[in-house]
């Protein structure tokens, strides 16, 4: 397969790093293709676990290039406080490449961020604070910052001071306090010399390797759910995590993409607001927390648990048009009773298979639910499908059942090689 998607089909923390680390092995580039910094993509290798933000998770091979592609948002002190991070832990960043076209985020974006939180009161999206909506917003309204500007330092630093005037004048009408222009510039100034190294020419540098015949794998952030147009809106982030995104954000056009693996958890968790039908706020729910470490990499926050939901899988089917799916952390379900999966919607008394369009109508429906009997021993590290317990294999044949396509891998563990995997 020379160019694979991998994709979250939930809300997000599905195990999408885990994959793509045992993926690269095989792929010449990782790039990643939307998002920022509010990602945190979790790679466990020996006894040494890496949480990524910003650099691709096939970072860990020397013979992957990993690439920031187009359609991602970069935050600069992030970047290299990872890059900072990894070297000093023997990994080596020198390949990295990130596209002159990815648009930079800056201090106000954050100050904004936390301003539109703060106004929105009981409303508010329970976002990263990354400043990636506001980073959003100055691209597509066309007065944004891009990577590849910082190879003209002179127009740089004159255009960064006026971003930071214009955003000032914003932050005060939002009643916010302003950023400090002088200590912004000279710092992104700073930065901007530091990022010159790795500038490149994303696009065509992935055609090229496509046209050598070089496998790709493109990294999607976030998930379906939480995309801008096909997730719980307004409760998303502000970009396209889906796999058409994986096209806009790289630069390679869909005909190009060969392969989409849908990550999804053995059960759901979702951080940050927004309605979630098979949501449990019971005792079962604080076990998923527990045993699942159910914390979020990047903000630390508590993430919201439940069982698995299958019409979520079977939208996530269609709007990403998956190959596979790969199911992760199905370790954590090996000590519960029963293990439930969602596989319809009853909306005012009607069962409905589909995935409601609209957020009001998701925020009624109530879940329907099959029930499987808990398989109540340590699946941990298995790595044969026939080994897996019969109620866990009967899980596994329910989300294939319900999505039509197969389950090419399943997860048993943190570690990179705790994982069936099925040909
Ligand atoms: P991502 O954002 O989709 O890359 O996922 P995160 O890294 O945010 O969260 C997934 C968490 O689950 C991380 O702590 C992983 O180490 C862990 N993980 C991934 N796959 C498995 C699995 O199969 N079993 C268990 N127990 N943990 C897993
Ligand atoms: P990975 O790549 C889980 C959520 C936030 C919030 C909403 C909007 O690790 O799966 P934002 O800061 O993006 O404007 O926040 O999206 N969110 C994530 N939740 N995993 C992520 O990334 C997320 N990135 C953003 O919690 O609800
Ligand atoms: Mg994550």
């Amino acid at each position: 397969m020379a160019v694979t998607v991998v994709v979250g089909t939930q809300w997000g923390d599905e195990g999408k790093a885990k994959v793509i680390d045992l993926l690269a092995a095989s792929h010449a580039i990782v790039a990643r293709y939307q998002g920022g910094h509010n990602a945190g993509h979790t790679v466990v290798i020996g006894d040494q676990k890496y949480a990524l933000q910003l650099t691709p998770s096939g970072v860990f091979y020397d013979t992957v290039t990993p690439v920031i592609g187009n359609g991602v948002v970069v935050d600069l002190p992030t970047l290299f406080a990872e890059i900072d991070s990894l070297e000093s832990r023997g990994i080596s960043t020198d390949r990295l490449k990130v596209s002159s076209l990815a648009h930079l985020i800056f201090p106000w974006h954050q100050a904004i961020d936390a301003a539109l939180e703060a106004g929105r009161g009981e409303a508010k999206i329970g976002t990263t604070l990354k400043g990636i909506g506001p980073a959003y917003v100055d691209k597509v309204r066309r007065s944004g910052i891009r990577v590849g500007e910082v190879m003209h330092l002179g127009a740089f630093e004159e255009k960064l001071r006026a971003r930071a005037i214009a955003a000032n004048i914003e932050l005060a009408d939002m009643g916010a306090t302003p950023v400090d222009v002088d200590a912004v510039v000279k710092n992104f100034v700073q930065l901007a010399q530091r990022l010159a190294p790795y500038v490149a020419d994303t696009v065509n540098l992935l055609h090229d390797a496509r046209e050598r015949g070089e496998a790709i794998l493109l990294e999607g952030a976030q998930a379906t759910f939480l995309d801008v147009d096909h997730g719980t809106y307004p409760y998303v982030t502000s970009s396209n995590p889906v796999s058409g995104g994986a096209a806009v954000g790289s630069g390679l056009g869909p005909r190009h993409i060969d392969r989409v693996v849908g990550i999804a958890k053995a059960y759901t968790t979702r951080v940050g607001m927004g309605p979630f039908p098979s949501e449990l706020t019971n005792e079962l729910g604080d076990a998923l927390v527990e045993i699942g470490r159910e914390f979020g990499t990047v903000t630390g926050r508590r993430r919201r648990t439940g069982w698995l939901d299958t019409v979520m899988l079977r939208h996530a089917t269609r709007v990403n048009s998956l190959t596979d799916i790969a199911l992760t952390k199905l370790d954590v379900l090996d000590t519960f009773d029963e293990v439930k999966v969602c596989v319809a919607y009853r909306i005012n008394g009607e069962v409905v298979r589909q995935y409601p369009d609209t957020v009001e109508r998701l925020a009624e429906v109530e879940p329907v639910y099959e029930t499987l009997p808990g398989w109540k021993s340590s699946t941990e590290g298995i790595t044969s499908f026939d080994a897996l317990p019969e109620s866990a294999r009967a899980l596994v044949a329910i989300v294939e059942r319900e999505t039509g396509i197969p389950v090419s891998m399943v997860g048993t563990g943190p570690s990179r090689d705790a994982m069936v995997v099925r040909s």
